[in-house]
């Protein structure tokens, strides 16, 4: 009776049947029909792949290493979201109706509504970056074609651990169910913006093409000084190695942590949006039973796909 008047949240897209809340379906011909612009650069990731990072690198990477705006004007105006998404209450109806949740806990959940700059986005001013967690299929045809485009991929496992933080930093000390759950949504595509693979190898299939730039979180991890020359390379941009020196230290997990305009977000709990910046850190949340589940789970979604996540063997 609670959920009377409670619309069903979701609605499934492209051919992957990728979920999206239904407040999607006001934007989603405008996005598709947008303009695109030649001098525009995109982020596309699947949430929690390192989005606010690579943002962070390619405004300033386009900007001049212009550190005194970036100090100045948070990143989520200079970079802005493309679709709107309220995926909290959305998350916590999945989970509902798999009881993993009651309904005292839910009526507790606030609806969080992300920036979004779809309206607005076409008197936006040149150059535009837009970030969105939108696959490929979902954005203009035309997007590869015409603007230069950077795909952040990560380890689904890791993806998972991470979004479940989000949600608890989001919703504070409210959002009460434990990881095995929400891994089970995750990997019943329960989740806004799943299946995470498909998202993945729309974007791995076209690597080649020259105007898109694929990138694992994993690899910024391992050499991020050599992955800024990598991303610079590809945007046209040319820096000192000094320069380069600079960027990774301003980009350094600890030093973007403290930076208040990029985490902005500190839950009650003292998570924060920035959180733990590792690969591999899943395995402090799977248990034996779950880390077969995910094995399984791979093995499944990659099969006939030449796909190849530098952390799965
Ligand atoms: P964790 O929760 O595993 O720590 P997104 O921006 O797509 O939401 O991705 C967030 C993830 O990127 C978080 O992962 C966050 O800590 C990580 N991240 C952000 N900045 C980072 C940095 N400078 N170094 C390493 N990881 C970073």
């Amino acid at each position: 009776r609670c959920l009377t008047g409670y619309t069903r949240p979701f609605v499934k897209c492209g051919k992957a049947g990728y979920v999206m809340p239904s407040s999607f379906t006001k934007c989603a011909e405008t996005i598709y029909n947008m303009k695109v612009r030649p001098d525009d650069v995109w982020v596309i990731t699947f949430p929690r792949s390192g989005t606010t990072w690579t943002q962070e690198l390619v405004w300033l990477a386009e900007n001049d290493l212009d550190y005194e705006t970036a100090k100045r004007i948070p990143l989520h105006e200079r970079f802005p979201m493309l679709e709107t998404t309220t995926q909290i209450p959305d998350i916590a109806f999945e989970l509902i109706k798999m009881n993993f949740m009651n309904l005292s806990s839910f009526q507790g959940l606030g609806s969080a509504v992300r920036e979004s700059s779809w309206e607005t986005i076409d008197k936006a001013p040149s150059p535009r970056y837009i970030k969105t967690h939108l696959p490929l299929s979902l954005l203009p045809p035309s997007l590869l074609d015409t603007a230069k485009v950077v795909y952040v991929a990560r380890d689904p496992r890791d993806v998972c651990v991470s979004y479940y933080f989000l949600h608890k930093m989001v919703v504070k000390n409210l959002f009460k169910i434990q990881f095995h759950h929400f891994w089970e949504a995750f990997r019943r595509d329960l989740l806004p913006w799943t299946p995470i693979v498909a998202h993945t190898n729309e974007a791995w299939v076209k690597r080649y093409h020259r105007n898109l730039h694929f990138v694992f979180y994993e690899d910024l991890i391992e050499n991020l000084p050599n992955q800024i020359r990598r991303l610079c390379t590809f945007l046209g941009r040319k820096y000192s190695d000094e320069q380069i020196e600079n960027l990774a230290h301003h980009l350094s997990f600890d030093s973007l942590r403290k930076n208040k305009k990029v985490n902005n977000t500190i839950g009650d709990d003292g998570v924060q949006f920035i959180r733990k910046g590792e690969a591999g850190n899943w395995k402090e949340h799977f248990d034996p039973k779950l880390e077969l589940e995910a094995e399984e789970f791979l093995i499944e979604r990659l099969r006939g796909l030449d796909l190849n996540y530098p952390s799965i063997s």
